[in-house]
């Protein structure tokens, strides 16, 4: 077992560049199966997820090959159409195959899957579109056995704007019979990636990102190059971290218009931030200023994602600030490991109330979700002290090398051995 050692309290200073986005790169991979042929995807992050997609869609009989950050995807032969249990449930995204394996092969059989525990996180939004497609279901505990003589365009019109429901749609609608409508449809970049990537191959998918997206069935898809977009869920990250510890910072390789829903909380926090093409400048105040309220929402509002990440940073803003989490009614299970590093943040269902305090100081502490781990790195690197963080297994799966990224800014972070760790401390002890 690994975890990350910390000494804090400096500001951070220098560049770094983004890695593809871990949101987009899972739903194209998984669409990937829908290609007879290869499909050459760049910019793809080297995540702990990313692998276990790459080994789902080799088990479905799928060559797959990494050159740097270039992944390919050979499907042109495609050998079934099962995903076991334990696969399933190493992340949320595997539920995507659903959509790719019925339209590829007529049959899926899969389980619920696994992913972030910061909710209930039901699929029945996905199920119920899928029946409206000609699909028939069948549910038995965790199991689902699906199968259709081939999938038919229909209207669906989703209750809530879910990302993973939109992408399952206009995987298994890419290739079909006849015209499919999304209203409500999500609107994030990811959804917008998935689509273009989809057009390369041949799909006529219309008006992603807009809230209603049409697709025209087509018959077969072509083999594509594609660049997956820049990880905005990253940058808020090393925003967060460059505003808790009074950073400099230059953020390269990045879209500025998807991270306009963060720019006016971090300019609430004091935070000057300047554009010059596709790299942001952030240049973080003395103290932070605290956020009045923080609502997350589907995009283009204030992202659930960087929630955790931002409520770390305001702990040590001047005054009070206010969170409440609309997306997941389990999102802020990390603040428990935030408050052993002397934060004041008292969670009510899913409202948090920040109170800014002077100083954090180190703490031993265990990351429970990828994005709640994230926030303990931003506290460690603010507080005063040395702090560890264990189970980074789950910031693994979406930040490639967090650690070396840290470190190019001035970090004093370490990725060690925890048995080493062990040994050491009993040596010193
Ligand atoms: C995607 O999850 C992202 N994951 C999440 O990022 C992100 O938080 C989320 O979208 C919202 O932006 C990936 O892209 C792999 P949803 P997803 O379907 O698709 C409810 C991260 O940290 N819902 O939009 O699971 C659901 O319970 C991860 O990178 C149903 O009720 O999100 C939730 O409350 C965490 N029934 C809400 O909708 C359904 O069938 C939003 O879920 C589907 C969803």
């Amino acid at each position: 077992m690994e975890l990350f050692k910390v000494n804090g309290h400096k500001n951070l200073c220098g560049e770094v560049s983004l890695h593809g986005a871990k949101n987009s790169a899972l739903p194209v991979l998984c669409a990937c199966l829908l290609v007879k042929g290869e499909s050459i995807i760049h910019n793809c992050p080297n995540l702990s997820d990313v692998r276990a997609t790459l080994k789902i869609l080799e088990n479905l009989g799928c060559t797959v090959a990494r050159q740097g950050n270039t992944v390919t995807v050979n499907a042109a032969q495609v050998s079934g159409f099962a995903i076991d249990e334990a696969m399933m449930r190493t992340m949320r995204s595997s539920i995507l195959f659903l959509g790719a394996l019925l339209s590829r092969t007529g049959n899926a059989n899969i389980y619920l899957p696994g992913g972030c525990d910061i909710g209930t996180r039901p699929v029945d939004l996905h199920l119920k579109a899928i029946k409206n497609l000609g699909v028939s279901v069948e549910e038995n505990g965790s199991c689902i056995s699906c199968t259709t003589g081939g999938i038919k365009g229909a209207k669906i019109i989703l209750p809530f704007a879910s990302v993973g429901a939109t992408e399952n749609i206009m995987i298994a609608a890419a290739v079909s019979k006849g015209k499919t409508i999304i209203i409500n449809a999500a609107r994030e970049p990811e959804i917008c990636d998935l689509a273009e990537f989809l057009n390369k191959c041949g799909a006529k998918i219309y008006g992603a990102g807009e809230g209603t997206i049409e697709i025209e069935g087509v018959k077969v898809l072509k083999p594509c190059e594609h660049r997956i977009i820049p990880d905005r869920i990253l940058a808020s990250t090393y925003m967060s971290a460059c505003a808790a510890t009074g950073g400099e910072i230059v953020i390269n390789d990045i879209k500025a218009t998807h991270l306009s829903p963060v720019f006016p909380v971090f300019n609430e926090m004091g935070c000057r931030l300047y554009l010059n093409g596709a790299s942001l400048k952030v240049i973080a105040p003395k103290r932070l200023r605290r956020v009045k309220t923080i609502k997350t929402m589907p995009y283009p509002a204030f992202p659930t994602d960087s929630q955790p990440m931002v409520t770390a940073a305001l702990c040590v803003a001047k005054g009070t600030s206010v969170i409440k989490e609309n997306i997941f009614e389990n999102r802020f299970g990390y603040v428990s490991e935030l408050n052993r590093f002397g934060a004041d943040v008292e969670v009510n269902d899913t409202l948090a109330v920040i109170n800014g305090v002077k100083k954090l100081k180190g703490a031993n502490v265990f990351a429970g979700d990828l994005r709640g781990g994230a926030a303990l790195i931003v506290a460690a690197l603010a507080a005063e002290g040395t702090s560890t963080i264990r189970s980074i297994y789950h910031i693994d799966r979406g930040y490639a090398s967090i650690e070396q990224e840290l470190e190019k800014l001035g970090a004093d972070i370490k990725r060690i051995n925890d048995e080493e760790a062990k040994e050491k401390e009993l040596k010193s002890s």
